[in-house]
């Protein structure tokens, strides 16, 4: 049997959608179904404001762009996250600062966070790791105290709660992606979320979004043509991508209850290796979180361990995978000035940590084959 790590969902309205944008031959951006992507999002996770991205990654260099982020400027965030975190704050030519993570869920430590508070911070941005959501009411009392920015990497986040606060709404901008491996997809794409009314950032965003223009208010009639108005770019999506994320989002409960009966599965199953020692930890859920279920991983004692696992399954067609490379560690965090010694919780989970198959449309034969392999490569460690 092959397994792949990751497959699309379908959820049968995607080619209706599509045909339909086509035969309305209206095929750019800010449509009729961004319009409806938009209200939906607004309304399910009450937020105040969201404009459609290209992708979570455009989305975070239009926050940092949006809180006016200057040369010197420091912005406090995990090392174990994507590349994009760190990038939006390096384009506008300020520092990424990076902290440790909790061990009990591989999010930013708010210790750590006040530890590296200087007179230059700038911003804190959370990533809710694996759609489980961060510390935000204590992040949120940290940025209040120091008068900071919080800009939410929720990119793994779509449809997940901390403390029963839909994930991206808790800090002043949230960052969503609806890229092919989530578990809402347009294939790329991403959303931006402004939480703080009557502050400019939205009018700000959507001229920054549209080109550095106020196209958006000459779309919605308010003025009779747009000009430049200051510097900005484009990160509207196509309405073609935006009609393959308004099927999906028609699904939105059903994809979350499902990856949760692939996650109860696996936990089940894995759970008696934690206890026997054979797996350091598991992905767990705090009680004060609802999560999206995005991906089920598991942690060894040993790169060594972990390495020998992954060969194996390779070699029974399943497809497991290693994720973030610490960025702290990479080349460029070196160049940085960083070493790989800085986070050492950080560095070492890093190099042991596995994610199974995790796919919507995973079936339960695909799973017990998946549990089945693992049984004989543990009994064989
Ligand atoms: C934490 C995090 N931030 C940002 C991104 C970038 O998302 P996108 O591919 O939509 O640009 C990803 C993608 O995997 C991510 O995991």
């Amino acid at each position: 049997m092959k397994i792949p790590f990751n497959k699309m969902f379908y959820s049968g309205q995607e080619m209706e959608y599509i045909q339909d944008i086509l035969e309305k031959g209206q095929i750019s951006g800010d449509g009729c179904y961004t319009q409806r992507v938009t209200s939906f999002l607004e309304n399910r996770f009450q937020i105040n404001k969201v404009l459609m991205t290209t992708s979570a990654t455009h989305a975070l260099e239009m926050a940092a762009m949006l809180i006016g982020l200057k040369p010197d400027d420091e912005v406090i965030m995990p090392s174990f996250t994507f590349p994009s975190t760190a990038n939006a704050v390096m384009l506008q030519g300020a520092k990424p600062v990076f902290v440790e993570i909790t061990e009990s869920t591989l999010n930013i430590e708010p210790k750590d966070i006040e530890n590296k508070i200087t007179h230059k911070t700038k911003a804190i941005i959370p990533v809710h790791y694996a759609g489980i959501g961060c510390e935000m009411d204590k992040i949120m009392d940290i940025a209040e105290k120091n008068n900071l920015y919080v800009i939410e990497d929720a990119a793994q986040g779509v449809n997940a709660k901390y403390k029963n606060k839909f994930l991206g709404t808790w800090g002043h901008i949230g960052c969503y992606s609806f890229h092919a491996t989530k578990n809402y997809v347009s294939g790329e794409g991403g959303a931006i979320a402004i939480n703080a009314p009557n502050s400019g950032l939205t009018e700000k965003a959507e001229m920054i979004r549209q080109k550095g223009t106020n196209r958006s208010q000459f779309i919605r009639g308010e003025i009779d043509c747009y000009s430049w108005v200051d510097i900005g770019s484009n990160y509207v999506p196509s309405d073609l991508l935006m009609a393959v994320l308004y099927a999906q989002l028609n699904q939105l409960d059903i994809i979350k209850f499902k990856r949760k009966l692939i996650y109860d599965y696996y936990l089940e199953h894995l759970t008696p290796y934690v206890k026997s020692g054979i797996i350091k930890r598991i992905v767990t859920i705090p009680e004060e979180c609802d999560s999206n279920y995005h991906l089920f991983y598991l942690i060894f004692e040993s790169e060594k361990t972990r390495d020998k696992v992954i060969k194996q399954l390779k070699n029974k067609g399943i497809c497991a995978v290693i994720h973030f490379m610490p960025l702290h560690s990479s080349m460029m965090g070196q160049k940085l000035g960083y070493c790989p010694d800085d986070l050492p919780l950080t560095e070492n989970t890093s190099k042991c940590l596995m994610r199974l198959p995790m796919y919507t449309s995973i079936s339960e034969q695909e799973m017990d084959y998946v549990i089945k392999s693992l049984n004989i490569i543990f009994k064989e460690l």
